[in-house]
């Protein structure tokens, strides 16, 4: 049975959040602080060494319980349930949506059309891990007899966008193999890393689902065109590998058989980092981080399935990000990593959430008359408090934000880490409270700028009443980083589920597509 269809604006929660919006919408921030002074415990929910607190919102109890209300009565427990069990949640393209099924570690089977699917997650994690020591450890040779050095991943989308993100994520983490990433059809990219690496000593993973993507192939052609320069048909096997569905397209490149990693149609691309096609991330940081990250990723999809909703992590946010979107109306969400090695994240998210719910058009097929997809964006901080947070502080737009921590850094340079995360919370508590007229009138007559007062005071007001999340860890593991990237994995998952749209097919890419291929034709 498919998911229920229900129009959220049609529930009854929907007019009691309506009401309650206007209700409650000039109270402030500060204001909810004074009333309550165990705001920010009352208001954080914990996993493991994980902490989220949503304190600086502008909820209160009555708006969790409220939201909660909404997931409940669009039936969310159950669509979590069909979600998890494989039932054809992707109804446009007739498939289950079980990129979950890739990190259960448990020994319980999961059903797809009638046939346990564990075996093959099993032997193909075995596969990665057998490939992944072979390479690291110099076992597998190039052509001229010589261990492999550099990685080419070769890929576009999730293809791409999830393997680069954990790897340089967790470039800590990582070993002596140097891994690159070949995306775009423009050949100035390929040619980039091309100047980089040595065909002797170079493994390419070619990754696509499809093996029909016309920037992968393209990418693929040319790499396989410059390495016979130098090496022969015979050789090709030796340094390129596959992930993909398609067998015979596959073996047609010249691919040996044995080094082919399948890919499934239940895992939809932009999920799919925890399959096959996180065979670059294996290599990088070596079989056993990556196992940790699926470890990680295994530990919130427990907590998502089996928390009371008013305490479950990727349903509060999601049901947080739904209350600005569809009741304040905000146009946009920030993603704010205060680490470097999260750069890459933003991106990373903007395919995985706005692929999925940028859709118009809901699971009954009518035109949808409300706000779905939310636009997400961000950068690392502090690098960003030097370049947009301005608009983000004093701009006529209201902005949500994550706020993505970590209490230790990787290399313990604690003054550097003590300074990262004052900021961390000082962006958010400026983006709250803000600055009184009171206060800057204080402080331009402390600092006897009296006579410039009335000319400055306007523009130094903050009029806070901004909200932000933190989201807190202990440190960058694979495990954390595989917690926080299924948070938002479940997070998509539940607002497509309440805004009632399919979240798992991308039509929406296909027109560009096909009107490029047409225009390349006729040139
Ligand atoms: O652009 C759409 C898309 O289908 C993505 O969803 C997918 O991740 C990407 O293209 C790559 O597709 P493939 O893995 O088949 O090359």
């Amino acid at each position: 049975m498919a998911l229920q269809n229900i129009n959220p604006t049609t529930t009854a929660a929907w007019n009691e959040l309506t009401k309650h919006f206007n209700e409650t919408n000039s109270i402030t921030i500060k204001e909810l602080f004074q009333k309550n002074e165990q705001r920010e415990s009352d208001f954080t929910l914990c996993l493991d060494e994980l902490s989220v607190d949503i304190s600086k919102n502008r909820i209160n109890k009555q708006t969790i319980d409220l939201l909660v209300e909404l997931a409940e009565q669009v039936g969310l427990k159950d669509a979590i349930e069909k979600y998890f069990t494989g039932d054809i949640i992707n109804v446009t393209e007739e498939r289950a949506v079980l990129h979950t099924a890739l990190r259960n570690f448990s020994d319980a089977p999961i059903l797809v059309e009638g046939k346990d699917i564990k075996p093959k997650i099993q032997s193909t994690l075995k596969k990665i891990r057998a490939f992944s020591n072979k390479v690291i450890s110099g076992k597998w040779k190039g052509y001229t007899g010589k261990a492999i050095t550099d990685v080419v991943n070769i890929g576009i989308g999730g293809s791409d966008l999830g393997p680069d993100m954990i790897v340089e994520s967790l470039q800590f983490y990582k070993n002596k193999l140097t891994t690159h990433f070949v995306s775009n059809v423009d050949g100035d990219h390929v040619q980039e890393v091309l100047k980089k690496i040595n065909p002797e000593t170079t493994l390419f993973v070619i990754v696509s689902k499809t093996f029909t993507t016309q920037e992968t192939i393209s990418n693929a052609n040319t790499i396989k065109d410059w390495f016979m320069r130098s090496a022969s048909v015979f050789d090709v096997a030796k340094h390129f590998v596959a992930v993909s569905t398609n067998l015979e397209a596959v073996y047609d490149f010249g691919i040996d058989k044995n080094n082919v990693f399948p890919m499934w149609n239940w895992v939809g691309g932009r999920f799919s980092l925890w399959s096959a096609v996180g065979l670059s991330i294996s290599l990088s940081i070596g079989f056993d981080n990556y196992q940790d990250l699926l470890k990680g990723a295994e530990k919130m999809d427990t907590h998502f399935r089996s928390a009371n909703f008013d305490q479950n992590i990727p349903v509060v946010l999601a049901l947080l990000s739904i209350w600005y979107n569809n009741f304040y109306n905000a146009e946009t969400e920030a993603i704010l990593p205060y680490t470097q090695y999260l750069s890459k994240l933003p991106s990373y998210l903007q395919q995985a959430i706005m692929e999925s719910n940028g859709k118009g058009v809901d699971r009954n097929g009518d035109v949808i008359s409300y706000q779905t997809g939310t636009i997400v964006w961000g950068s690392t901080g502090t690098n960003m408090q030097h370049a947009f947070m301005q608009l983000v502080h004093q701009g006529t737009k209201l902005i949500p934000a994550d706020f993505i921590g970590f209490s230790e850094s990787l290399y313990g340079l604690t003054d550097h880490h003590k300074k990262l995360m004052a900021n961390y919370k000082a962006q958010m508590e400026a983006l709250a409270f803000g600055k009184t007229k009171e206060e800057v009138h204080l402080e331009l007559k402390t600092c006897g700028l009296e006579e410039k007062i009335s000319q400055l005071l306007p523009f130094k007001v903050f009029e806070g009443n901004r909200p932000s999340n933190a989201i807190k860890f202990n440190k960058l593991t694979p495990f954390t980083l595989g917690m926080l990237v299924a948070t938002y994995e479940h997070k998509i998952f539940v607002q497509g589920v309440v805004w009632n749209i399919y979240s798992y097919d991308q039509f929406g890419v296909e027109l560009g597509k096909e009107l490029a291929n047409k225009i390349l034709k006729s040139s």
